[in-house]
Formats: C-alpha cells, structure tokens, sequence
C-alpha cells in the first residue's frame, strides 16, 4: 500500500515526480540516486552478475556515443521473428490492436500473453550475448520493460512529438534495442540520433528539460546536420540506442506508400522512473521466468525469485 502511494508521488505528472523527471538532468540525478538507494543490494547483485558474464557480450556500445549500428547480426532466431512480426502486420488489424494515440507511429502490437520462451522475440531476448551486450553498457542486469513492434508511417503536418529531438524521460541511462524487420531507406523516415558526448552539450546549451520536444532550428546552431546519426539499413539491421542520453527523433515517414517496421525491446534499471518501486510484481515479462533458469535471465525478466 505504502509502495503504491510513493509510485503516484513520484510518478511524471505528480507531487514529486514533476519537480524532479521532467526536469534538467541534474534534478533528476538526485531523485535517481534516491531510488537506487531503495533496490541497494538488488542492484549490488545486478552489478555481480553482470561482471560475471561480461566476456560473453557478442559486441560493445561505446559509452561516449551511447548507440551502436550492426549490420552483420547472424543469430538464427531473427529471420523468424522478422518473419513473424511481417506476419502480425499482414493478418491484424493494427488500428485495433494498437495501444497508442500517435498518428505516425503505432505501437503495443506485440501481445506479452502470446509470447513464450520458444518463441524468436524471447530466444533472442535471453541470449547470454545479448544480456551481457547490454548489461555491460548499463553497469547491471536490467529488467526488460518492452517486448514489442513498433510500426511507423505518414503523417501530414509539421513534425510533432516523437518525430521532434527529444531525449527519453524514463531514465538517465537506459537502450532501445531495435531490430529492423523491412530495410529503412530515408524516405521510411529512419532513426535520427545525436551522440551521448553531443547530446551533452546540446542540453547544457539548451537548459534541456526532459519531456520537451525540440525544433531542428534550435538544434542545428550547437549540433549540425553532419553529426546527427541517421540510421538507414537493411532488413535485419540491429540498432542499440540509449534514448535517455541521446536526442533522437523517428517516424518522419516522406510518402504515403511507404511504411517502417521495427522489434522494440526496452531494457531499464530497477531505479528507472518508469518501474515501480516493487518492480518484481508488475515486471510485465516475469511470467516467462522459471527457478532453473540462469540467474541472468530470472534478472532480465524481473523475476522474484
Ligand atoms: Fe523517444
């Protein structure tokens, strides 16, 4: 009970929360370190387990970029699961399905019920290469907040929201692991990121609130087009993004006919503003874990035990 009055305080739009998540990046430090105080020895045996399978990672993200680009991904699950997420858009009715309001993007397509640990999004997900991959860029073992597909498309009228540089409000340091399931030319309006190292500077510049969406024209004086990122590719392009530290904007699909189709995981740190204090009863993929699982995985999924 306790813990749920304390989730709505320091929730975004509430008494606390307001003050400190939608706010300069040092406001937000603080409440951060807070919370990590409250998960202290979970996060000292996140710490452990993530030091103990680092060697296993199958790449590196640079800290100073905060993003990685792979083109050369071979595991053998991903043409099924890009298979399977052309499938949903074939056979479903999105408009329905969907959870969000946004014009030019549609997400929540993924249903977590159908998911199982046979399953490609799921195999891929717990790989001991992919965890430590991840891990290593954020200290721990993190929790697995968003299993999903995330389908962009046209949208008349000037950019607005998640098509205008932003950085993520959910935490100081977080990745979005996108796997492209079609290729993303500019015209499917690609992924558009600023370094970690520049983003830095453009929030200094700026006096950056979090949750503020930022014109071009604010953007291009202190970080020029030659140095935002855009990430085009082919169909099975692995992109890891922390869009926590890095502006980034998506969905500035230019034609009508043309469309873009990602698998979406979110990993978050358990002091993340977005999980609850009690993050092991509502981990939203805690239901695939198992005791005989390793420890790793029981971690990524949220597991209590
Ligand atoms: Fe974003």
């Amino acid at each position: 009970m306790l813990i749920k009055i304390l989730d709505k305080l320091l929730h975004k739009d509430h008494l606390i929360g307001r003050y400190y998540v939608k706010a300069p990046a040092e406001q937000r430090k603080k409440l951060l370190r807070l919370r990590a105080r409250f998960h202290k020895r979970d996060l000292l045996a996140r710490r452990e387990e993530a030091a103990r399978i680092a060697d296993s990672a199958f790449t590196e993200i640079p800290d100073d970029l905060g993003f990685k680009v792979l083109s050369d991904c071979s595991f053998p699950e991903i043409p099924d699961m890009l298979d399977q997420a052309l499938e949903v858009v074939r056979t479903r009715d999105l408009e329905k399905i969907r959870k969000n309001k946004k014009a030019q993007l549609m997400t929540g397509l993924l249903k977590p019920h159908e998911l199982s640990l046979d399953s490609p999004f799921i195999r891929f997900l717990l790989r001991k290469e992919v965890v430590a991959a991840v891990s290593n860029y954020l200290g721990c073992i993190p929790v697995v907040a968003k299993v999903d597909l995330w389908y962009s498309r046209y949208s008349s009228g000037e950019a607005e929201n998640s098509q205008l540089f932003h950085c993520d409000y959910e935490s100081g340091r977080q990745l979005k692991v996108f796997i492209f399931a079609k290729d993303v030319e500019l015209e499917d309006g690609p992924f558009t990121v600023i370094s970690a190292k520049r983003s830095d500077d453009l929030r200094r510049a700026l006096r950056y609130r979090y949750g503020d969406k930022i014109p071009d024209s604010l953007v291009e004086p202190v970080v020029p087009g030659e140095e935002q990122v855009v990430v085009t590719g082919p169909r099975a392009t692995v992109l890891f993004g922390d869009t926590s530290r890095c502006f980034h904007y998506g969905s500035r699909v230019r034609d009508p006919k043309r469309w873009r189709l990602a698998v979406l995981y979110q990993f978050l740190r358990p002091q993340s503003f977005l999980m609850s204090l009690d993050y092991k009863r509502t981990a939203p993929f805690s239901f695939l874990a198992h005791k005989e699982m390793p420890l790793y995985q029981k971690m990524l999924l949220g597991a209590s035990f």
